[in-house]
């Protein structure tokens, strides 16, 4: 029998197990499989955490979600199509939760589906090499607890350690003597430490708008949103302002690349992550930015230069949950030799097609129909019950419409789910007034 590793059971790895294990549930043999993780529960971003830079045994710390973060985008874009939200609720809940509304989501299926047995908590990949003689990886990890480290072979490595845990971080000139707190997105955690004071947000994308909305929630004076390509475009609050890329700091002056100035108290990089895989050997390392289309990935999860790695979840994320189960399944039936890959020729020349349409994508919406093109190409060959891949794109384009409508009032609206069809209720008190994230507060 082969042997599989996952590395990291966040929703991508629990995907993996997922899918393995409902081949099993249809009478299947199955690989042997370990998943070894580092924290010391599943979930993975998803599981909150105070802490930030390195953790009690020395490893960096994987968390960047923070305090009262609800969904960006609607979750009926990301319901998994063999676990509704109303078969884990019992009902019809509203459209953006808070974390730890789709934490309890994620792992309320992965509980039902009987998958922590496979699961090595507290243990760190920390080297995963490939011998060509005996055709087979050697996986290292370090037991956190016991402070050792143990080698096991594997047939297969899928690789599910996620890419928005290890910040980018640019350095602009007076950062070492501003006067005030500089930090990355990934280890924001509170928005109320900010209240009362004048921040600076480096970057346009999702965390620079939700952060900057968090702190407004939760009383910032003021919000200057600093471009490096565009400003957001968005309707902002009073408060707002957006202004061109950061060119210095003198004390607590930032300077802009207009000329003009603003006096602040602290800077937040949201400034996007690494694609980080410092445990993977060189010839098996995957290197990209965060883009739409993942160089050398086939059907954007195995690995050209050896089709027995696969990396799940890569791309840039519009579709989060369904997208990693239909990659888990396309993954589960390469390893379970349900799908026979082709040449690694012909696996260049599709990688190029997809690289080649990417490189055509001019906005947001060509971008989520891009991704849905490419979901459905994955769910048409694996037994992944069907979903409507093409409905939830159009959602996205009513979630982006609201979006500029209001930035801070997107989450004040309702969306259909694709998977039980039942129009999902508006939440009982608008988002910038909601200040209880709990799940006892949302579901009340
Ligand atoms: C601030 C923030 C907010 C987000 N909000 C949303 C949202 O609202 N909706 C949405 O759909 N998506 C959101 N996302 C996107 C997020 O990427 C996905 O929801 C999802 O968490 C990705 O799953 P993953 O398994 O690929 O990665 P992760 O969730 O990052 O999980 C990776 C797992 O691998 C483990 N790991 C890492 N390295 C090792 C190692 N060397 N050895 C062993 N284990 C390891 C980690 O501990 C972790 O458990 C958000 C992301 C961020 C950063
Ligand atoms: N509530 C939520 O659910 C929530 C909240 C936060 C984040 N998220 C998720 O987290 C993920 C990551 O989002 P992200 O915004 O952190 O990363 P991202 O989407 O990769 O965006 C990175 C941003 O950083 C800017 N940037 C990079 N280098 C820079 C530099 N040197 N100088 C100035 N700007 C620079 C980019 O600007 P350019 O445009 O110029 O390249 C871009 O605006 C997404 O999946 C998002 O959905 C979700």
């Amino acid at each position: 029998m082969s042997r599989v590793a996952v590395i990291g059971a966040g929703p991508c790895g629990i995907s993996q197990l997922h899918a393995f294990s409902s081949a099993e549930k249809k009478g299947a043999e199955i690989p042997e499989i370990v998943c070894y993780e580092k924290q010391s529960d599943w979930g993975g971003l998803w599981n909150y955490t105070w802490r930030t830079g390195t953790d009690q045994y020395g490893e960096p710390v994987h968390g960047s979600m923070y305090r009262y973060l609800w969904s960006n985008g609607p979750k009926e874009c990301l319901e998994f199509a063999d676990y509704s939200f109303e078969e884990h609720f019992g009902r019809a809940i509203p459209s953006f939760p808070p974390r730890a509304v789709l934490t309890d989501y994620i792992k309320g299926r992965a509980e039902a589906s009987g998958i922590r047995k496979y699961c090595k908590f507290n243990h760190t990949a920390h080297w995963v090499t490939y011998d060509d003689t005996s055709e087979k990886f050697s996986v290292t990890a370090r037991n956190l607890e016991e402070d050792s480290l143990v080698t096991e072979q594997f047939d297969y490595v899928v690789v599910a350690t996620g890419h928005f845990s290890v910040p980018n971080v640019p350095q602009f000139e007076g950062f070492d003597t501003f006067n005030g707190r500089v930090l990355h997105a990934h280890d924001f955690r509170d928005a109320r430490e900010f209240e009362g004071l004048d921040i600076l947000v480096i970057g346009t994308s999702y965390s620079a708008e939700d952060i900057a909305s968090q702190c407004h929630k939760y009383g910032a004076k003021s919000l200057t949103i600093s471009h490096r390509t565009a400003p957001t475009g968005f309707h902002w609050p009073e408060s707002f302002e957006e202004v061109p890329l950061l060119t210095r700091v003198e004390g607590k002056t930032a300077h802009f690349k207009n000329g003009a100035s603003k006096e602040v108290d602290a800077i937040i990089l949201c400034t996007g992550y690494l694609h980080h895989f410092p445990f993977m050997d060189l010839p098996l390392r995957l290197r990209t930015t965060n883009r739409m289309w993942t160089p050398n990935l086939y059907q954007g999860v195995v690995w050209n230069d050896n089709p027995k790695v696969m990396y799940l979840g890569m791309q840039d994320q519009y579709y989060t949950f369904n997208m990693f189960d239909v990659q888990a399944w396309y993954v589960r039936d390469v390893i379970m030799e349900r799908i026979e890959l082709p040449s690694i020729a012909e696996m260049e020349k599709d990688n190029a097609t997809w690289a080649e349409r990417e490189a055509t994508l001019a906005d947001y919406e060509q971008a989520i129909y891009f991704q849905a093109d490419y979901i459905e190409v994955l769910l048409n060959q694996v037994d992944y019950p069907k979903f409507d891949v093409q409905g939830m794109a159009d959602t996205f384009m009513d979630w982006e419409h609201h979006k500029h409508d209001s930035i801070i009032g997107y989450r004040d609206n309702g969306h259909r789910s694709l998977v039980t069809n039942n129009m999902q209720p508006v939440h009982h008190t608008l988002w910038l007034e909601a200040m209880d994230d709990s799940m006892e507060s949302y579901l009340s």
